[in-house]
């Protein structure tokens, strides 16, 4: 890690959005939980797996009392984001709040084997959208099959960040918090790997056209916070699908 940021607290990425995460020495999948604090509310993004929920909590305990958290949003079903979910919500619901979780209808029926006890808010059942009390808006972008069929980012109007989920993640054991000038070849070939092809990621890349982006939060790897539009071009353009190629499995 080369930047001078103090991981060992959250960060503040935007007027009131959270990293929430920890830095994960020696492992090249870094995990990136999020918080949004809006007025008297607030939701959790990517909570993240058993593992990591005592230093995710460290950080949460400190931003918010636990009853303000009203959603839980999760792009796909997952352990490494959706594993805590049964333990953030007994923080919640111990401490008198109630919960929704707000993914995709396909996830929602294999997140349900976690064990979790609130209800779903399915993005594709609300028109792609979920406005909080404040009136401020989170739109949901379809990445069908990036890599699970219900896959989904989610746009914060307020911010103009997009929550990408596992798009735009990256393998890398020389992790820092913002994407540095090596980024590029690290979150490639993570969508070399994990993604199925190019014709499927550049029709959500497509989709982000119409976006203002400001910055790009994503589940994995680094938080891309300049040049925007440069990664979405090489993700657009990126062939993927690598492991059809595998030797002896072709
Ligand atoms: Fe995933
Ligand atoms: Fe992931």
């Amino acid at each position: 890690m080369s930047e001078n940021i103090d991981t060992t607290k959250a960060v503040e990425i935007a007027d009131g959005v959270y990293w929430i995460g920890f830095y994960d020495k020696g492992a090249g999948f870094h995990c990136n939980p999020y918080l949004i604090v809006d007025g008297d509310e607030a939701v959790l993004i990517e909570p993240g797996s058993v593992p990591h929920f005592p230093m995710v909590l460290s950080k949460l305990c400190r931003l918010i009392p636990f009853e303000k958290i009203t959603k839980i949003l999760v792009s796909h079903q997952d352990p490494d984001l959706c594993a805590g979910i049964p333990k953030f919500e007994e923080l919640v619901y111990g401490c008198g709040g109630k919960l929704e979780i707000v993914t995709h209808s396909r996830a929602s029926v294999l997140i349900a084997h976690y064990g979790i006890r609130s209800p779903f808010y399915q993005v594709d059942q609300n028109d792609w959208k979920l406005t909080l009390k404040s009136g401020r808006e989170l739109t949901f972008i379809f990445s069908p099959y990036l890599h699970f069929p219900g896959a989904f980012m989610t746009y914060d109007s307020k911010t103009k960040i997009l929550f990408s989920g596992d798009l735009f993640g990256a393998f890398s054991f020389d992790w820092n918090l913002y994407a540095n000038e090596y980024y590029t070849e690290a979150m490639k070939a993570f969508h070399e790997n994990y993604m199925p092809g190019n014709r499927i990621l550049r029709a959500a890349m497509d989709k982000l056209d119409s976006f203002d982006i400001s910055m790009i939060a994503s589940q994995h790897g680094s938080i891309i916070n300049r040049d925007v539009k440069k990664y979405i071009d090489t993700l657009r353009d990126l062939d993927c699908g690598d492991y059809v190629f595998t030797p002896g499995q072709d």
